[in-house]
């Protein structure tokens, strides 16, 4: 009883001196956050001391960021400032990125609904010319396909088979004039996407790419081209161009259903209605990003991390995985819950972490049974729910994270911004460089 109240006073005290100093220095700092960072930068011992007690009321401080990693919280009641740089006052892009994407999506989508239906302006493609779709992409951009491909075969009713365009330049693909190829990729230069484009083309097959980058390469020998308006992109490492694609790929799974007439109109402007509202609901998600700085600063030292899902969670759980993999240098893997208990299950033990999708709701009983199973072998379990589950599946887990309830096809547009903040939060207090991980180029213009 005394360690423990000697603890609790000492942190108490600690967080009082704490706040004392960083208010003071806020105010003489006045508004230059740079010499802010650079006197806080200079205080390994006071970065070291803060980290070491993260102080569970999370919502009392805002984010400053460390050259080395280090996460410092400090908001003093009523200055709202964000921070977007590192202890050496540079700009974290990726997560300046992450920040921009609900006016990125507003570029994306609502140029392309009028009247309650979906248009594409100067798009000549009669899809009942198309016995089949192959997305090919590479990346990130081969996760938005596999979300495509659940979203496109139940709505529009038409076979999917996505491929990594590295793979399908050798494997001899039965491609014709009846197949419709859609190209996604944000540089627009990927070599191997390029070459993937232009052996689809010599078979015969129609090509729509969705491309970030104007005028770019893939773009210019593409028969159509849906440009995802979302903006330069600096980080290596993909987020708004991601979220971009997807919302492109659904507004086109939409726009092929009403042409299919495999939806009513009252499905339309149901569905088109929901993708309106999906920037808003993004916002919604940013706005509480310090639980999942909190969720980051527990889980930062484990060295494999499993993402499981199923359906719409198991395609979103590649680019969790990919996220977290490629800026905090953990490993990690995506995979289908249903194919744990075939081989994988055997490598959960204490301590695993496993970040358990569950927000794709049809199947949300499943999803819980594999929490179930998981947590049986001792992981920690890390879910994301939307918020109609929240209850149910919090009381099962060791933490949670929430995305607003929409239509299923639009969850993993959601679900993606937690993944992307996690991985991102996660590599902060690992002390990786975000913008430009180890290995890694913005466009892979090799093969
Ligand atoms: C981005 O986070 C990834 N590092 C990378 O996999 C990327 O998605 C892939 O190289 C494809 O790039 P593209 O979309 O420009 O074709």
């Amino acid at each position: 009883m005394r360690v423990w109240m000697f603890r609790t006073w000492k942190t108490a005290s600690f967080c009082f001196l704490r706040n004392l100093c960083m208010r003071r220095r806020l105010r003489k700092g006045g508004d230059s956050i740079n010499s802010f960072m650079a006197w806080v930068g200079g205080k390994k011992a006071l970065r070291d001391e803060i980290l070491a007690r993260f102080p569970r009321n999370y919502k009392r401080y805002i984010e400053v960021f460390g050259g080395a990693g280090w996460v410092l919280f400090h908001k003093p009641p009523g200055n709202d400032f964000e921070v977007f740089n590192d202890f050496n006052g540079n700009l974290v892009n990726l997560y300046r990125c992450v920040r921009e994407q609900p006016e990125a999506l507003r570029r994306a989508i609502l140029p392309r609904i009028k009247d309650g239906a979906v248009v594409f302006d100067g798009l000549m493609l009669d899809s009942s010319r198309y016995d089949c779709i192959k997305i090919i992409a590479c990346g990130s951009s081969y996760h938005v396909g596999m979300v495509g491909k659940y979203n496109l075969e139940k709505l529009a009713r038409i076979p999917v088979e996505v491929v990594l365009a590295s793979e399908f330049r050798y494997c001899d693909p039965i491609i014709d004039s009846r197949t419709l190829v859609v190209v996604i990729s944000q540089s627009g230069e990927t070599l191997d996407t390029m070459a993937a484009l232009r052996e689809a083309k010599s078979l015969g097959a129609r090509i729509l790419s969705i491309v970030n980058v104007v005028g770019s390469s893939i773009a210019r020998e593409s028969d159509d081209v849906l440009y995802t308006w979302a903006g330069p992109e600096i980080a290596v490492a993909t987020t708004k161009a991601y979220s971009t694609q997807m919302a492109v790929l659904d507004l086109l799974a939409i726009y092929l259903a009403g042409q299919r007439k495999t939806i009513t109109a009252e499905d339309m402007r149901r569905l088109t209605s929901a993708i309106a509202a999906l920037p808003a609901q993004v916002e919604q998600i940013l706005s509480n990003r310090e639980q999942i700085q909190y969720y980051a600063s527990q889980y930062f030292n484990h060295d494999s991390v499993f993402f499981i899902g199923r359906n719409l969670d198991y395609a979103l759980g590649m680019e969790g995985s990919l996220k977290l993999k490629e800026i905090s240098y953990i490993h990690s893997e995506a995979y289908a819950s249903g194919e744990l208990k075939h081989g994988t299950i055997s490598l959960i033990e204490p301590g695993t972490l496993v970040v358990a999708l569950g927000s794709y709701t049809p199947l949300f009983d499943k999803a819980m049974s594999n929490v179930i199973e998981v947590k049986a072998r001792g992981a920690s379990v890390l879910a994301l729910a939307t918020e109609s589950h929240r209850a149910e599946m919090e009381s099962r887990v060791d933490g949670i994270l929430t995305i607003p309830d929409t239509e299923l096809m639009f969850l993993p547009l959601l679900g993606v911004v937690p993944l992307q903040l996690f991985a991102y939060y996660v590599a902060l207090q690992r002390g990786c460089d975000i913008d430009k991980p180890r290995n890694l180029a913005k466009s892979v213009t090799v093969e």
